[in-house]
């Protein structure tokens, strides 16, 4: 039986929208009024950014916000989660290339502020890379966002079942179902890495704001594990129920077992 006062704080932290456009949006203004509201500071928005299917509605409405809206990115920084290991930038399968595809290439984000984990580093230095990740994100006083969504073995990130809450940006092992969800992309679960650098549990619980995004019934069963069962290392989403500052923003179809 959970805590009173835990399930009260969860339920406020979960908004579900009729549809996914409506999610979107929401998120989308969120991040926009982070960005005003440090305009007005004369200081950077630190946004921690995602990759899959999920964001690309955010990301359509933040280009709209800037296309015709006049909102400006030159104050913003951007720390991605994760990339593929190993993973040359140009491949059509890098998140930089997503990353560029979706949003970046549509705003007026300096080239300089925007960090995305180096899939072409070697071995030996990989260590070294993601302890200074942290450093950077540390040095511009941490993430004011941070933009998830939910991979269906339970992973934040790239961060797979057996990830511990006080892991750190590090290379992590694929699970096979996030292995078999990226096989479309690679033309085969064989040709999809084995690996990842991502951003650990704790660098994603330390944003000062989280965003959990999960659309489509593809993701109701995992939401329901994510949302509802116990705090585990093996769904290590299950570790944002212990924040404060995390909003779970669903659709219907997302929030359909809930
Ligand atoms: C990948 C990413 C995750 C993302 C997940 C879900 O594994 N590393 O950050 O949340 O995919 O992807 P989708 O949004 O396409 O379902």
């Amino acid at each position: 039986m959970k805590n009173k006062v835990l399930e009260n704080s969860l339920q406020q932290a979960i908004k579900v929208y009729s549809n996914a456009d409506g999610a979107s949006l929401y998120v989308a203004d969120k991040i926009a009024q982070i960005i005003k509201r440090k305009q007005e500071l004369g200081d950077f928005a630190i946004l921690g950014l995602a990759t899959g299917s999920t964001p690309k509605g955010v990301y359509k409405e933040l280009v709209r916000l800037h296309q015709n809206e006049g909102l400006s990115f030159q104050n913003v920084v951007t720390f991605n989660l994760d990339e593929y290991y190993p993973m040359h930038p140009v491949e059509e399968q890098s998140y930089v290339t997503f990353m560029r595809q979706n949003l970046f290439n549509h705003l007026d984000i300096p080239a300089h502020q925007i960090h995305i984990p180096d899939g072409t580093l070697s071995l030996e230095g990989i260590q070294a890379y993601c302890d200074l990740y942290e450093q950077k994100i540390k040095d511009f006083g941490g993430l004011d966002m941070q933009l998830l969504g939910i991979g269906r073995s339970g992973h934040i990130g790239f961060n797979e079942p057996g990830s511990l809450k006080d892991s750190m940006t590090r290379l992590v092992n694929l699970n096979d179902i996030t292995r078999e969800d990226a096989s479309d992309d690679f033309g085969g679960k064989d040709r999809v890495p084995t690996q990842a650098i991502t951003m650990g549990i704790q660098t994603i619980m330390q944003a000062k704001q989280i965003f959990l995004l999960a659309l489509s019934e593809r993701k109701a069963a995992i939401i329901q594990q994510a949302l509802r069962g116990e705090i585990s290392a093996e769904v290590p989403a299950t570790f944002l129920q212990q924040l404060e500052h995390v909003e779970y923003i669903l659709d219907q179809k997302a929030a359909s077992l809930l």
